[in-house]
């Protein structure tokens, strides 16, 4: 019997009570048995990007996102904006992906955990577009949590219509990774 189907998870934001991280939290909880969502504790411990480190000084940590990455089925994105732009830590783990072969063509979902942003939306889209991914833009959702204590985050969460919205955007993203076949997963 295959195992579940690997979602593995960035968070653009490092705080202990980050609200990307209870969307994405909520979305691994929500997950069916057939769907593992893992999220990724690797971001905070990758060393600033440096190309000449890729030639033989590949850090061990950047080895085991790439392993993450490589294994995932697809990947799951939610980040805040910082300054109009793409958090610091979430671009520096992008530029240590960006010349490597695991993540041209994997599938991609962003969510998003705020109704401001959209700068860091734009930037985080062409990024990703330009590293070679597949994004499937029709699962892109947002459950606005920006200022709400961590008691109105639950229950909002909690609430069955963010729940439907959840579990819809979940189900036609593994749709989608399905559709493309497995041609690009590579678990070796
Ligand atoms: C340094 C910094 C810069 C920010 N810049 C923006 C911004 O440009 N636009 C915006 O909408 N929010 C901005 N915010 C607010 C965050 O995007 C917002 O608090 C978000 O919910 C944080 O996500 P988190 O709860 O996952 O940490 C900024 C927050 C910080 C700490």
């Amino acid at each position: 019997m295959p195992g579940p189907l690997v979602l593995y998870a960035l968070c653009g934001s490092l705080r202990k009570v980050s609200t990307n991280r209870a969307l994405l939290e909520a979305l691994r909880d929500i997950a069916p048995p057939d769907i593992s969502v893992e999220i990724c504790d690797l971001i905070g411990d990758l060393p600033i990007f440096n190309p000449d480190r890729e030639v033989d000084d590949m850090p061990a940590s950047v080895l085991a996102l790439a392993a993450k990455i490589r294994a995932a089925d697809g990947l799951v994105i939610s980040s805040p904006e910082y300054a109009h732009g793409i958090p610091g830590g979430l671009k520096n783990t992008l530029d240590w992906l960006v010349s490597r072969d695991e993540i041209p063509h994997k599938p991609v979902m962003l969510v998003h955990a705020s109704h401001r942003g959209d700068d860091a939306l734009e930037a985080l889209t062409e990024v990703l577009k330009t590293m070679s991914v597949r994004l499937v833009e029709d699962t892109f959702f947002r459950i606005n949590l920006l200022g709400k204590t961590p008691e109105q985050r639950q229950s909002i969460l909690a609430d069955s219509e963010t729940r439907a919205i959840l579990m819809e955007n979940l189900q036609r993203f593994v749709q989608a990774i399905a559709r493309s076949g497995a041609e690009h997963t590579d678990r070796s």
